[in-house]
């Protein structure tokens, strides 16, 4: 085999009744690792090449503490010598290729890598993930598989203890296995891993944001990010807005949000935006919907469906108050309200 792979990371697992794992936390994945690098997972461990994910035992970490020195790895180094002390199971996943994951270690390596940001939304293959993920318990006693947290609860009440549980849901809170430098959250819930939040980016109380999603720079979310949607840099997502994952009306076109863009307050966008783009706060806009578009004299110029307006920029969209029709604006006032916005970051 050629000595380059695309990822790999030592982490720690959780594993069911049935030995299937839960989830995995890997303290720093790693992308492209150098070639000397993965010449040390080789001569250490099982791995002979491929994706494979093993569970290490501590002679294997001693010896890829190691040669993980001697490959110049001290990140790595450190690392392996720290897990010797783990008194839960240790993994190594390693992807040789960017193929879809065949099991839960592999998904939660590549929403690592997306919410560590070594890969941007959609950079990574993420097809038939959601079937391999068990749905979990994420509790004050850690992850617990759904279909044991009865037994679970009953056994900490007998001991005195009551467990609390905060979600149940296949995909775990971001924070609690990465925090990316330059952010702030509000509310932990309300991004999942395998969210993207680029420096720069307030996720407020009312944000979400989903995972394979995300900013890619300096953003205001106080609406939700869908699966899927990435917000350009500058643009802000006003309270409660909404962002349809795909072109909406059945589409599967992933929308976009590009850079200086401001979504306002309870508005909502099943259509991807350009640059510079504003949407009145409270509209709706659906690929569906009719707009008039206005030249600068507020003349109607020609009626299209807003799904023709996609992805350009320097557009304005309002709701006409008097009449109820979408018109869309050449948006000259977008750059200036955007400084002014931004200033109050
Ligand atoms: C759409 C929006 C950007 C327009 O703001 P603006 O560019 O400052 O425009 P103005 O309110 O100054 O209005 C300009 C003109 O358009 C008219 N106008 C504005 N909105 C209109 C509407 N929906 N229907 C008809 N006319 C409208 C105004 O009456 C005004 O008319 P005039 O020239 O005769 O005085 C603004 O209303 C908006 O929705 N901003 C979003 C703010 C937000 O939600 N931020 C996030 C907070 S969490």
């Amino acid at each position: 085999m050629s000595n380059t792979i695309f990822a790999f990371g030592l982490g720690i697992g959780t594993q069911n009744k049935e030995g299937n794992w839960l989830e995995v936390f890997y303290a720093t994945p790693s992308l492209n690792p150098e070639k000397n690098t993965v010449d040390a997972l080789l001569e250490s461990t099982n791995y002979e090449g491929g994706n494979s994910t093993l569970v290490l035992d501590e002679s294997d970490l001693n010896r890829l503490h190691m040669n993980l020195l001697k490959a110049g790895n001290i990140e790595q180094a450190e690392l392996a010598s720290r897990l010797k002390a783990s008194t839960k199971p240790v993994i190594l996943c390693v992807l040789a290729t960017d193929e879809a994951p065949t099991n839960p270690a592999e998904v939660y390596l590549k929403l690592q890598l997306i919410s560590h940001r070594f890969v941007k939304p959609h950079n990574t293959v993420l097809d038939g993930m959601f079937g391999l993920l068990i749905n979990t318990a994420w509790t004050s006693e850690g992850p617990i598989d759904v279909r044991e947290l009865a037994d679970r609860q009953l056994s900490a009440r007998m001991e005195g203890r009551t467990i609390e549980v905060f979600s149940v849901d296949k995909f775990p809170k971001m924070l609690n296995f990465v925090v990316p430098t330059g952010i702030r959250v509000g509310d932990a819930a309300r991004v999942r891993l395998g969210a993207h939040l680029a420096e720069g980016t307030t996720v407020m109380h009312e944000g979400f944001v989903n995972f394979n999603a995300g900013t890619l720079g300096n953003s205001m979310v106080e609406g939700r990010i869908s699966a899927g949607v990435v917000v350009g840099n500058g643009s802000d997502l006003g309270g409660g807005c909404s962002t349809m994952g795909t072109l909406s009306g059945g589409g599967n076109i992933v929308i976009a949000v590009g850079e200086k863009c401001l979504i306002g307050a309870n508005a909502g966008i099943g259509i991807g935006l350009g640059d510079r783009c504003i949407v009145e706060s409270g509209l709706y806009i659906t690929a569906g919907s009719k707009v008039a578009v206005l030249d600068e004299n507020n003349q109607v110029v020609s009626t299209v469906k807003a799904r023709e307006l996609s992805g350009q920029s320097d557009l304005l969209f309002r709701r006409n108050s008097e009449t109820g029709t979408i018109e869309c604006k050449t948006n000259k006032a977008a750059i200036a309200l955007n400084e002014m916005l931004h200033a109050h970051n």
